[in-house]
């Protein structure tokens, strides 16, 4: 990573193609979670500040190389003039002799914001005539979309073999965050891991194992574990078939003498709008269902949080959208909130249902970093090498 955008780079009437990730919820036209818009400022302010002329490429859902009037990128781009108190001149053609012309008018200092890039058919086919010609509008390109670069796509993989490129300030700072919690580790390290599906994470557990002191197993996950281990789970959800992937995460956890924490008490209740009943793992009856955690383990998984100095959270304890069962998430994220402001420790969390909660309980600035990426958040746990920013790395 030699490679990144900073103070020192000549920008001045520069054209800079500035990759960002806006693909925010929206309901009825209207964004309903703007914490991808609002990462990117700060890159946006400096390029800005050098005088750039700043061309933003980015996608929003999955229209596969047709124009879908609902996914245009147009009011994401009001959005984001209005937080930067700043006029952005959005493009809706695709990308044809008026971009060009509009691009070659751009004074110093402005910004253009083109439409929705995975509306043109060359995008995700990472095609390599779209790849130069959109290279063609800048004179250097910048990615700052770290939740994108799985992808080999043409403005984030094929672009790069015809300009030179950067690396962003936001997708620089995730990257050092997850070294943290990968390579440049501070032991003892947690992991707290949730969700509905071991299958989906056995890969990042198993990564991980290798390194990490501690594996907190919640959430769906974790009921999948209890029965494996012979506790009646009702009704609740859990995955079948996977006595091979338990037997081989517990077989590493010995191998690399890590710490494997299930959960020893839980709420149930028989349905997801009833009210939560505490018990111990043995005596839940076959119309229950397990949807949080209990405070036994609330108190045992604080305890391991607190011995930490870095702590990953991947995945919500509970069924926490029921007020009724969100005491197990909101206590983790409460623990781990305290210790890092309190010890400093290095906090990092992510994935789509994780960050959901964090925003309910209103403590996104409260742990070290929030990762707003999905699949390239958990592809990166996983060990793989993400194209996009492999791509930058070949580029220097
Ligand atoms: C995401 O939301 O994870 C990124 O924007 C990537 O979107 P995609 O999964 O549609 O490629």
């Amino acid at each position: 990573m030699n490679n990144i955008l900073n103070k020192d780079l000549e920008l001045k009437g520069k054209k800079v193609l500035l990759r960002v990730d806006l693909n925010v919820p929206m309901k009825d036209g209207a964004i309903t979670e703007s914490s991808r818009i609002k990462k990117i400022i700060p890159t946006i302010k400096l390029l800005i500040e050098k005088q750039a002329k700043i061309i933003i490429l980015s996608h929003i859902g999955r229209p596969k190389g047709q124009y879908v009037k609902s996914l245009s990128l147009e009011p994401i781009s009001k959005k984001l003039s209005s937080l930067l108190n700043k006029e952005i001149l959005f493009i809706k053609d695709i990308i044809d002799v008026n971009t060009i012309n509009e691009v070659n008018k751009m004074p110093n200092g402005s910004i253009i914001m083109l439409e929705n890039i995975r509306f043109n058919k060359g995008e995700e086919t990472n095609d390599v005539e779209f790849s130069k010609k959109i290279s063609s509008l800048g004179d250097i390109y910048v990615n700052d979309a770290f939740s994108c670069s799985h992808r080999s796509h043409a403005s984030i993989e094929g672009i790069t073999k015809y300009i030179p490129a950067y690396f962003g300030l936001q997708i620089s700072e995730e990257i050092n965050a997850l070294k943290k919690i990968t390579s440049e580790i501070q032991k003892p390290i947690t992991l707290i891991i949730g969700g509905s599906k071991i299958s989906t994470k056995i890969n990042i557990i198993n990564n991980l194992i290798k390194k990490f002191n501690n594996i907190i197993i919640v959430g769906g996950m974790a009921n999948t574990m209890l029965k494996h281990t012979g506790s009646n789970i009702g009704k609740s959800i859990c995955e079948n078939d996977c006595e091979n992937l338990i037997k081989e995460i517990i077989k590493n956890s010995k191998k690399y003498n890590c710490n494997i924490f299930c959960p020893i008490d839980v709420s149930v209740s028989k349905n997801l709008e009833g009210k939560a009943n505490n018990k111990d793992i043995t005596e839940i009856n076959n119309d229950e269902m397990i949807l949080d955690i209990g405070p036994k383990t609330i108190s045992s998984i604080k305890k391991i949080i607190n011995n930490s100095n870095t702590v990953l959270w991947n995945g919500p304890a509970g069924y926490f959208e029921n007020p009724s069962f969100q005491n197990g998430t909101k206590e983790i994220l409460e623990t781990i909130s305290q210790k890092t402001n309190k010890d400093k420790i290095f906090s990092v969390a992510g994935g789509g249902e994780t960050v959901a909660a964090i925003n309910k309980f209103k403590k996104f600035d409260s742990l070290t970093f929030v990762s707003t990426a999905g699949g390239a958040f958990l592809e990166y746990l996983e060990g793989k090498t993400l194209p996009g920013i492999k791509a930058l790395n070949q580029n220097v």
